[in-house]
């Protein structure tokens, strides 16, 4: 043989090797799409603020983990993924604020609105922000929720 169709076969080698290797990673990568959404926090935490999510009826607004009311019509952000948009810091000083509308504000009707939780235990808001904060969303996906979460908001259509 010589080096010059060497050169070609070892060429037509390589093409279908990264052929074959790419397509490998495509699969792979569409399989890691299923779930965007994943949480740092330890099963300590999350139990936690669960409950407390539970007990102060974030349910009957939000949806968290795909779960919210069957009677759930109140067009409120879904929390999953939230810690990619927010930080802990922010989440806390928004559950602890006696009108969280001052720091985000409402298109929607008084009885829909995210109400005040300054009432809650300190520790309560703590955990909660803690544990929001820990939600997170795989990068594909954030740029899809902000702009999600912005149209819902504020009815305006994302600007690019
Ligand atoms: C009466 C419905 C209602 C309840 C109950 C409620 N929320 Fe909200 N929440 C909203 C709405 C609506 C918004 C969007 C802002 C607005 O319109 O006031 C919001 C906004 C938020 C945000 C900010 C989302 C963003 O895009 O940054 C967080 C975090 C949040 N709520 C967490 C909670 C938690 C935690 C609880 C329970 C302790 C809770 N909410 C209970 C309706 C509710």
């Amino acid at each position: 043989m010589k080096s010059g169709e060497k050169a070609v076969l070892a060429l037509i080698g390589t093409v279908l090797v990264v052929g074959v290797v790419r397509s490998q990673l495509q699969v792979k990568g569409k399989h890691d799409r299923d779930i965007p959404f994943y949480s740092t926090a330890t099963p300590d935490v999350a139990r936690k603020a669960m409950d407390i999510y539970h007990s102060n009826g974030c349910k009957s607004c939000h949806t968290l983990w795909t779960l919210r009311d069957m009677l759930q019509s109140v067009p409120s952000p879904m929390l999953d993924g939230i810690g990619s948009l927010r930080t802990e810091t922010w989440l806390y000083t928004y559950l602890s604020s006696p009108d969280p509308q001052s720091i985000l504000p409402s298109r929607l009707k008084k009885e829909y609105r995210m109400p005040s939780y300054a009432s809650l235990p300190d520790n309560d808001r703590k955990l909660l922000a803690q544990y929001l904060a820990s939600l997170k969303v795989k990068d594909w996906y954030l740029d899809q929720t902000k702009q999600a979460e912005y149209e819902k908001l504020t009815g305006k259509v994302y600007p690019k």
